[in-house]
């Protein structure tokens, strides 16, 4: 998606030859407008699955899930990361690792808001190792649901996340995939 490549291009900043900081448009400061363009083009990308549920992970995963879900208009669910004080009954917990931060938190969803019904639409900020996405979807499988696709914003596509969804079966669409960060420079695959 060449307004999210501009973007990226423009105010990335290569911390490391693995992590890029996007912290002016999707970590910290958010862009509404790229947002909505990033939703209407998950939904484009996605329109033939019938989608009925998106669901992504706090904090990140939000504004791109639920834009996507207001062009799909579907409900959005996040799963959340920290215990909450209201949502204790009937919860699914996935546990999730991350590799980046090396941390595992247990990810939870209430039971209320996923069916057997749902074809669900996964939303993720990063892509890199696949831990989160694959959370999400073991957690609208525990239900029952389909998971119908992965939707990720900006994929590191020198990492294996993208390799590991697709040979699980998950239909990964990355909306930005990045080559390298080799000598602070992003370089995309070309597609
Ligand atoms: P994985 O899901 O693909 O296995 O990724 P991993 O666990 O390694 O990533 C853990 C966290 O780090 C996630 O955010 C992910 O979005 C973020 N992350 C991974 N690589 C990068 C990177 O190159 N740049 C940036 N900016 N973030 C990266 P999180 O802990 O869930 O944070 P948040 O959603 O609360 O912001």
């Amino acid at each position: 998606m060449k307004m999210l490549k501009d973007k990226i291009s423009q105010e990335g900043i290569v911390l490391s030859e693995t992590v890029l900081k996007v912290d002016s448009f999707l970590n910290h400061q958010m862009d509404p407008v790229l947002m909505m363009e990033m939703g209407k083009e998950f939904a484009r990308r996605f329109a033939d699955q019938n989608i009925t549920k998106v669901l992504t992970i706090e904090s990140s995963g939000i504004a791109p899930a639920l834009t996507t879900a207001l062009a799909l208009q579907v409900p959005l669910v996040f799963a959340r990361k920290q215990k909450s004080l209201t949502l204790t009954e009937d919860l699914i917990v996935e546990k999730v690792h991350s590799f980046t931060k090396q941390t595992t938190n247990d990810v939870t969803v209430s039971r209320k808001y996923l069916s057997p019904d749902d074809h669900v639409l996964v939303i993720d900020d990063f892509l890199a190792v696949g831990e989160a996405s694959f959370g999400l979807a073991r957690i609208a499988e525990q239900v029952g649901a389909t998971v119908a696709g992965i939707g990720i914003v900006i994929e590191k596509s020198f990492q294996p996340g993208r390799g590991n969804l697709v040979e699980a079966g998950y239909r990964v669409e990355s909306l930005a995939r990045i080559k390298s960060l080799h000598n602070g420079q992003v370089q995309f695959v070309e597609e």
